[in-house]
């Protein structure tokens, strides 16, 4: 098993379920579904899954490749945003479980999928949204955002450097026309930012702050550990993927803070990173950085 499928390469996916200890007949909660690569890992090995996401394309992929578990009680799939893990959980039987993981992010098809709008790399509409019932996309954003909030958006959920010129650039061009597409919006980026680190395109973290604010992704986290937590089992454990540094701060402080709060203690004392044969076979994946909390 190499947690590639159509949908999605899974990361970090031995290590996931050998943290999470994975036992026949256990309870577990995946509350990125995505491709399910990980929730196929743990179903393998016996374990019985509630499968979350808040993508509709998400669910429909699992309902449509895991027809079997689902028809033998192996995976259930629920449509919902895992801040709200402990309604989810309650109202599916999964409210005392041995293990939970959070695979933060995007998967490969939202990535890929050009009339979703998260990625530079295919042209689209600038959607962003992983839920579309979801009211803002990263459109309306940059439409109505006055150039103090665009900055103030940059700056914190894109950590950039050149984030006043980007603002600047960006009111001035959308007084030209509307930003409608992701590659309007590379292009905008690109002439205001030039060099940068190889490799890395320079619209990256502009993308990346616009989908965070899109999708409220780090309240969500915020939000989602504690609850996580206090639906493990005794020795139950939380596994949380993050793939960048505003996300990793938020698992780390957050499991320190329940450590303080004698929940549990942290199992990785450092963040538990892909080996140079993962990274060398998926990209993604040499930015992931694993942390495991475990319940008391
Ligand atoms: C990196 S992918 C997960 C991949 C999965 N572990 C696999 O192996 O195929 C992240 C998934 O989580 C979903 N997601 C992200 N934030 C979410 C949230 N707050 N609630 C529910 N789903 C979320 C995204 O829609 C996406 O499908």
């Amino acid at each position: 098993m190499n947690g590639k499928n159509s949908y999605h390469t899974s990361v970090l996916l031995q290590e996931v379920v050998t943290f999470l200890g994975v036992r026949e007949g256990g309870r577990y909660s995946d509350g990125t579904f995505g491709g399910g690569g990980h929730a196929a890992e743990i179903f393998r090995r016996g374990g019985i899954v509630l499968g979350i996401d808040m993508d509709q394309d998400a669910l429909r992929y699992g309902k449509e490749n895991f027809k079997s578990q689902i028809s033998v009680g192996k995976l259930r799939l629920v449509k919902g945003n895992f801040r709200e893990i402990d309604k989810l959980a309650g109202a599916n039987g999964f409210a005392n479980v041995d293990g939970i993981l959070l695979d933060l992010g995007v998967s490969s098809f939202q990535l890929d999928t050009p009339g979703r709008g998260f990625s530079f790399q295919s042209p689209g509409p600038l959607d962003m949204r992983m839920d579309r019932e979801l009211g803002v996309t990263a459109k309306d954003l940059l439409t109505v955002l006055s150039k103090g909030e665009l900055y103030e958006l940059f700056t914190t959920f894109g950590e950039e450097r050149l984030a006043r010129p980007i603002a600047d650039s960006i009111v001035k061009s959308r007084r030209v026309k509307q930003i409608e597409t992701t590659e309007e919006l590379g292009q905008i980026v690109s002439r205001v930012v030039s060099g940068g680190h190889p490799g890395i395109h320079p619209a990256t973290r502009v993308f990346q702050a616009l989908r965070i604010a899109v999708n409220d992704e780090l309240e969500n986290l915020r939000i989602a550990l504690p609850k996580a937590v206090q639906l493990l089992k005794e020795n139950g454990r939380l596994c949380v993927i993050s793939f960048h540094s505003l996300e990793d701060r938020i698992v780390k402080t957050g499991f320190l803070e329940m450590e303080k709060q004698v929940l549990g203690q942290v199992v990785t004392k450092k963040p538990v990173v892909a080996d140079e044969d993962e990274t060398n076979r998926n990209r993604r994946a040499r930015s992931a950085k694993l942390r495991v909390f475990e319940r008391k």
